[in-house]
């Protein structure tokens, strides 16, 4: 890959310890990706900020760069490991508060926004078409080049960092026309009417389109929770981290009168199916998650309205993840005290996957297929998937009917 005079001086050192590993991470994926050059970039999210992830060694590695790092552009994070200020209330143990405080201390010493969310879009950081950025959480990732047609790889942890350090990511993927174009035609011909049947929807695309980028008809009018539960979900189960939806997102304009000739066709029976892999047999609910990808307010106010004068069932915890902002907003709009008179707790900064929760709870109810995924995986619970509307049943009930 080209690097200009100022991008050698840096790899010599000139600007700095963290400056020189940053340009060295990029200087090698460009080669690896076959990129030609570094590009400058509007803003950087990074990934891996739960220290259930990190461990002493992130930790570390990120104490290291904070001592001379200092990042170029905006740059915000995604979940952390618990609620930043209200993380006692969600029985985080006080030893990892305080590795995950400093993981938090050491983004914010290189100048990185503490938002922790993973929808920063909804916080008012929404990339315009055709900004180039280097976002890493995989839903975000998703929304971003699709929904709002910025352009941007799926990076990961150092990778997103030392684009932020630096100001620059290497072109290629995603960032070029060419990677960009649809490679698989999706027709949905079936209704799609819940949350979660957008989350159903992503896991049958992303697990029949696996590595593709589809361009998907049929799919009339979702709103933006259900775009941001389809982002989740599609790129969880398997296809790049975009797609172009005819009549929704952008770019699938410029696409749709030459679609792909490999065509997959979406009924009913697949979104039964979804469902029915997403879910474990089991009648008990102990944990209520809503919030993956984090909750926007008109998902929060739903839950509200469902809870006010209500009560979660004794042994059931419920979660409401979201940013911080919009847990501000849900308290002027007293949303925030209906679902804690209740009984629910607001768990900002983190969310179902990246909390330190195995262990904790044995059966989950969710919206969420991408959360299933990780509760499966990460945290060995039972899933239901279902409306917010059954998630709050089972909350009040401990039951899954
Ligand atoms: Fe966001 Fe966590 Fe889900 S990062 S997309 S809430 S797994």
């Amino acid at each position: 890959m080209f690097l200009s005079v100022e991008d050698e001086r840096i790899l010599a050192g000139e600007g700095g310890d963290a400056a020189r590993k940053a340009m060295e991470i990029l200087a090698a994926l460009g080669d690896i990706f076959g990129a030609d050059e570094l590009i400058p970039i509007r803003s950087v999210q990074i990934a891996g900020v739960s220290y259930h992830n990190l461990g002493d060694a992130g930790l570390e590695f990120l104490a290291g760069l904070a001592r001379d790092g200092r990042v170029k552009v905006p740059t915000f994070l995604n979940p952390a490991g618990m609620d930043l200020e209200n993380w006692q209330a969600l029985g985080i143990p006080p030893d990892f508060a305080t590795k995950q405080k400093l993981v938090i201390e050491a983004f914010a010493k290189m100048g990185i926004q503490t938002t922790c969310t993973c929808t920063p879009y909804l916080i008012g950081i929404r990339p315009s078409l055709g900004d180039h950025v280097a976002w890493a959480e995989s839903s975000a990732v998703t929304f971003c080049n699709s929904v709002l047609g910025a352009r941007t790889n799926r990076e990961g942890g150092p990778s997103a960092l030392a684009a932020a350090l630096i100001g620059k990511t290497p072109n290629y993927g995603l960032h070029l026309d060419e990677g960009r174009k649809p490679t698989i035609t999706v027709k949905v011909e079936t209704p799609l009417e819940a949350l979660s049947d957008f989350g159903a929807l992503g896991y049958v695309i992303g697990k029949k389109a696996e590595n593709q980028i589809p361009l998907i008809f049929g799919v009339n009018n979702p709103n933006e929770d259900y775009l941001k539960s389809f982002c989740a979900s599609v790129v969880t189960y398997g296809s790049k981290p975009l797609f172009h939806m005819v009549g929704v997102t952008p770019e699938a304009d410029k696409f749709k009168d030459a679609a792909p000739a490999e065509t997959i066709t979406i009924t009913e029976s697949d979104i039964k199916d979804a469902y029915a892999a997403l879910e474990d047999k089991v009648d008990s609910i102990d944990f209520v998650a809503i919030g993956c990808p984090h909750c926007s307010i008109d998902e929060i106010k739903e839950v509200a309205d469902l809870l006010r004068d209500n009560q979660v069932a004794p042994g059931v915890e419920l979660w409401i993840c979201c940013a911080r902002p919009i847990k501000v907003l849900a308290d002027e709009l007293g949303y925030s005290a209906a679902i804690e008179e209740a009984g629910g707790k607001f768990a900002c900064d983190t969310c179902m996957a990246v909390a330190p929760l195995k262990g904790r709870f044995k059966a989950v109810a969710t919206t969420s297929a991408k959360g299933c995924y990780y509760s499966r995986g990460h945290n060995s619970m039972l899933t239901k998937m279902g409306t917010i509307k059954q998630c709050i049943d089972a909350a009040k009930t401990g039951r899954w009917n």
